[in-house]
């Protein structure tokens, strides 16, 4: 296995559209994944790919901005009907963040539905489970074993749950279009949610994606964007927290923008102030530490040809924490990321990794990071509660605190 911490060496592997995923990650994520995007390789990858790209169109983004806004009003109220003192924002943000992820890929709120609740639980248990099994090697490399432990089972039962709950939702919502003519038509594209989609996004040859291939993409696109979104958010607060004059300029900053109810999708892009802390947050802590891919041919790095077949992690973590890359790489400096700092070469910042492969949901993740974000800031004022320890990260599927990242929320 090699291990690289350097823009340079990453670049030839992340910029070739041939080296496969890892191995590991079929073997860890398809059980409950499905054959998606997030598993394949090659030409059912390309497919995949394509096919999916349009979900997060601008026009489809505008749609989903409107409803993200209105769960993230309803999380808002129901925090400040609670005590505010040592929050723990990762599982308050991973709440929130299933929440506004059924609304967009479902049109549906939890408690609006019989199977809402128990879908977003079977959800975030996958991810728990997957993150228990990483941690035991024996259960990592053999699936016999796992599988008839006590951890493979409730993993299996989860897994279960999210796949019966799509497929009836599935069948309800082709049985809706059916009953409305079967198709759609480009006007309305504003107004789709993910599942319609999905099931109307047809490749070059005209043919649509099978049920299966709809579960696991619906699954995956559930699952990939709920715990990274909400690790990125709760750390950003986690930093504005522990610099108040930049938390300061960011409440100004989103009181002139954010001025009614309604936001407009280009209003995000005046929160500067913002996306300069959420980048610089997110540098020090990147929800997704590493990327694993397998060699499909020897390949040059730093000098050295390794070998076809090797295993290759590019460390996110380390490129962002490389004192090379990063001066003073501890230290939380949001104007590394203003438009006047010196340019850096794109692979030393690699939040949704880059090249070919890179985060699909990227736009979507900025978006709802910087509504959340903005919405909070304009709600509480957030602290480090006194005799807080320093965050003890754990280094897992997700970058996450072990004991949470505790804040304390004091309503405006
Ligand atoms: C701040 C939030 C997010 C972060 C930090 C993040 C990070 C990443 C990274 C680093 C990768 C590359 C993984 C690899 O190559 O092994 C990736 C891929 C992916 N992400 Fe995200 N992601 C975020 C949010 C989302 C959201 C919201 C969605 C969907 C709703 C999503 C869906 C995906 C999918 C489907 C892939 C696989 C793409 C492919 O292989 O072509 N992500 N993400």
């Amino acid at each position: 296995m090699v291990f690289l911490c350097h823009p340079d060496t990453v670049k030839p592997l992340l910029s070739s559209k041939d080296n496969h995923k890892s191995s590991l990650m079929p073997k860890i994520f398809k059980p409950h994944l499905g054959n998606s995007i997030f598993v394949q390789n090659g030409p059912e990858w390309r497919r995949s790919r394509k096919l999916l790209t349009p979900t997060f169109h601008f026009k489809v983004l505008r749609h989903y901005l409107k409803e993200s806004i209105e769960v993230i009003g309803k999380h808002t109220a129901s925090l400040k009907a609670k005590a505010l003192e040592n929050v723990d924002v990762q599982e308050s943000m991973t709440e929130l963040t299933l929440a506004i992820l059924l609304k967009n890929i479902f049109s549906v709120d939890a408690e609006d539905t019989d199977w809402g609740h128990a879908f977003t639980t079977a959800t975030k248990n996958c991810d728990d489970w997957v993150a228990r099994r990483i941690d035991k090697p024996l259960f990592l490399l053999f699936d016999y074993l796992y599988f008839r432990s006590e951890d493979g089972k409730g993993f299996q039962k989860d897994a279960d749950t999210m796949k019966r709950i799509c497929k009836k939702v599935i069948a309800e919502r082709r049985a809706l279009h059916k009953a409305r003519g079967g198709n759609t038509s480009a006007e309305s594209n504003d107004r789709l949610d993910f599942l319609d989609l999905i099931l109307f996004t047809e490749d070059a040859n005209g043919q649509r994606m099978d049920d299966d291939e709809v579960e696991a993409q619906t699954i995956t696109f559930m699952s990939a964007g709920f715990g990274t979104t909400a690790s990125a958010v709760s750390f950003t607060l986690y930093c504005l927290a522990k610099h108040p004059e930049y938390q300061e300029r960011c409440y100004q900053e989103a009181n002139e923008v954010l001025t009614g109810d309604s936001v407009e999708f280009a209003d995000l892009n005046k929160l500067e102030t913002l996306y300069k802390c959420f980048k610089e947050s997110t540098r020090l802590y990147p929800p997704a530490g590493g990327i694993a891919r397998d060699l499909t041919e020897p390949t040059e790095i730093n000098g050295v040809v390794v070998d076809a077949g090797t295993t290759v992690i590019a460390s996110i973590y380390g490129i962002h924490h490389n004192p090379l890359v990063w001066p003073d790489p501890e230290k939380f400096d949001p104007e590394r990321f203003a438009d006047t700092a010196p340019k850096r070469d794109p692979y030393s910042y690699l939040l949704f990794s880059a090249g070919p492969r890179n985060c699909i949901g990227q736009k979507f993740a900025e978006m709802q990071s910087k509504i959340i974000l903005a919405k909070l800031i304009q709600a509480f004022k957030f602290s480090i509660p006194d005799n807080a320890e320093e965050l003890k990260l754990v280094p897992s599927v997700i970058l996450k605190a072990k004991d949470g990242v505790r804040i304390t929320m004091t309503p405006r």
